[in-house]
C-alpha cells in the first residue's frame, strides 16, 4: 500500500557543474573493465558540449539519434551485446541528453547485469540484479526521467518501463547551462510534460501531502516559466525548469500520472509519437478530466505561439484507434489513480476510443 521509494543517490545542481563529471566518476573507473560508456544525444555530435565530455581513450562514446523514435528493447539489447562482446563490462554508464537518453542509460546499465532480452523485464520489479553505476546529465528538462524509477522502453508487445529501485540513477548532474539551446517547440512540449505530471498527480486518488508538496512547488515554477512577466527561455527560467522537472518527477513517484499519460502511451506505442508531444496532443482534449489545468495550458500555448497538431484522428484507421485504446486501457494504475478503485465501471475501451477520436 505504501510506496517505499528510492531516490537519486547523489545530486549536483548549478551552472557549470557539468565540468565536474571527471572528478565524480574518477573512483568508479576502478570497477569492472575500467572504461566508461558515454551515451550522448546525437544532437550534440560536433557541438561544443561533445568536446567537453571528459572521455579517456579506453572509453566508448555512442551518439544516439532519439528523434523521432522512443527507445526500444531491441536497441538496448544490441547496445549491451555489442559492448559486452567487444570490451566487456563497463565501470559505468553516463547518459547525456533528454528523457530518451536518460531511459537508454538507465536501461542499459540494468541490462549489463541481467541476462536475456530486456523484454523479459518490462514491468514492476522484474529485474533480478542491480545494474552497473549510472549517471544522468539532462540537457532538456521536463520528463522527470532524471529522477524516475523507470526506464521506459517500447518492445514488440508493449511500451512499458523497466521499473525497480535499481533503475534510479546513482548520480545526477543538473547544469542549467546545458538546456539553454533547446529549440522553443521542444522546450515547450517537454516543459509541459512536467506541468501535466503535476496536474495529474494532484488530480487523483493517490495524491497525498508528500506528492502535493512537490507538485505545488513545481506548478509554481511552471507558472513563472511559462506565464510569468519574465516567461520564456531565460537563464533564470532554465534554473527553475530543471528544479520543476525534478520535483514534478518526485510528485508522481509518490502519486501517479493519469488519463493524459495513459492516452499518450497509446499514441507512442501505435503511432511512434514522442512522449511530450503526445501528451500535449492528448491533454488539449481532456476538459472533462482536467478543466482548470487545461485552461492554464491553453494560456501557455497562446503565450508561446505554439500550434499543436489537431484533426489527426481522421487519418487513423479504426484498427489503430482500437489498438491505442487497448494500450491505454491496460495501464490500470493510471486509471485507478485518475478515477478511483472502481474505474472499470467508469471507463471502457469504447470510451477511450472516443477520446482518441477527439484528437
Ligand atoms: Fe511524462
Amino acid at each position: 500500500m505504501h510506496k517505499n521509494i528510492k531516490n537519486i543517490e547523489k545530486l549536483v545542481f548549478g551552472r557549470g557543474s557539468f565540468n565536474g563529471i571527471d572528478g565524480i566518476i574518477e573512483n568508479k573507473r576502478k570497477e569492472n573493465n575500467h572504461f566508461f560508456l558515454f551515451i550522448v544525444d546525437n544532437y550534440f555530435k560536433g557541438k561544443e558540449l561533445a568536446g567537453k565530455i571528459p572521455s579517456r581513450p579506453e572509453d566508448v562514446i555512442r551518439f544516439i539519434d532519439v528523434d523521432p523514435y522512443e527507445p526500444t528493447t531491441e536497441q538496448i539489447d544490441s547496445l549491451r551485446d555489442e559492448i559486452l562482446n567487444s570490451k566487456g563490462l563497463p565501470s559505468g554508464v553516463v547518459g547525456i541528453g533528454g528523457g530518451s537518453i536518460m531511459d537508454i542509460a538507465k536501461a542499459v546499465s540494468l541490462m549489463f547485469t541481467n541476462e536475456g532480452s530486456s523484454t523479459l523485464y518490462q514491468g514492476l520489479n522484474l529485474i533480478k540484479k542491480p545494474g552497473i553505476y549510472h549517471l544522468g546529465v539532462p540537457t532538456i528538462s521536463g520528463t522527470g526521467a532524471e529522477v524516475s524509477t523507470t526506464a521506459v522502453l517500447t518492445g514488440p508487445v508493449k511500451k512499458l518501463g523497466l521499473k525497480c529501485e535499481w533503475t534510479v540513477f546513482d548520480q545526477v548532474i543538473l547544469d542549467p547551462e546545458l538546456i539553454a539551446t533547446v529549440p522553443t517547440d521542444k522546450w515547450f512540449y517537454t516543459g509541459m510534460d512536467t506541468y501535466i505530471h503535476c496536474i495529474e498527480s494532484e488530480t487523483g486518488t493517490l495524491n497525498n501531502a508528500f506528492s502535493h508538496a512537490y507538485a505545488e512547488q513545481s506548478l509554481k515554477l511552471c507558472r513563472e516559466i511559462f506565464l510569468g512577466d519574465d516567461a520564456g527561455q531565460t537563464p533564470d527560467n532554465d534554473d527553475k525548469l530543471m528544479v520543476a522537472s525534478l520535483m514534478g518527477g518526485l510528485s508522481l513517484t509518490y502519486s501517479e500520472v493519469g488519463v493524459c499519460h495513459a492516452l499518450s502511451y497509446g499514441l507512442s506505442k501505435i503511432l511512434g509519437a514522442k512522449h511530450c508531444l503526445a501528451n500535449c496532443i492528448a491533454f488539449q482534449h481532456l476538459e472533462d478530466f482536467y478543466g482548470e489545468g487545461l485552461n492554464e495550458f491553453r494560456q501557455m500555448i497562446k503565450k508561446h505561439n505554439i500550434t499543436l497538431p489537431k484533426n489527426l484522428s481522421k487519418d487513423w484507421t479504426e484498427e489503430q484507434i482500437t489498438a491505442m485504446a487497448e494500450v491505454a486501457y491496460n495501464l490500470p494504475h493510471m486509471w485507478h489513480h485518475a478515477m478511483g478503485e472502481n474505474w472499470k465501471d467508469k471507463i471502457s475501451v469504447e470510451n477511450i476510443k472516443e477520446l482518441y477520436k477527439r484528437m
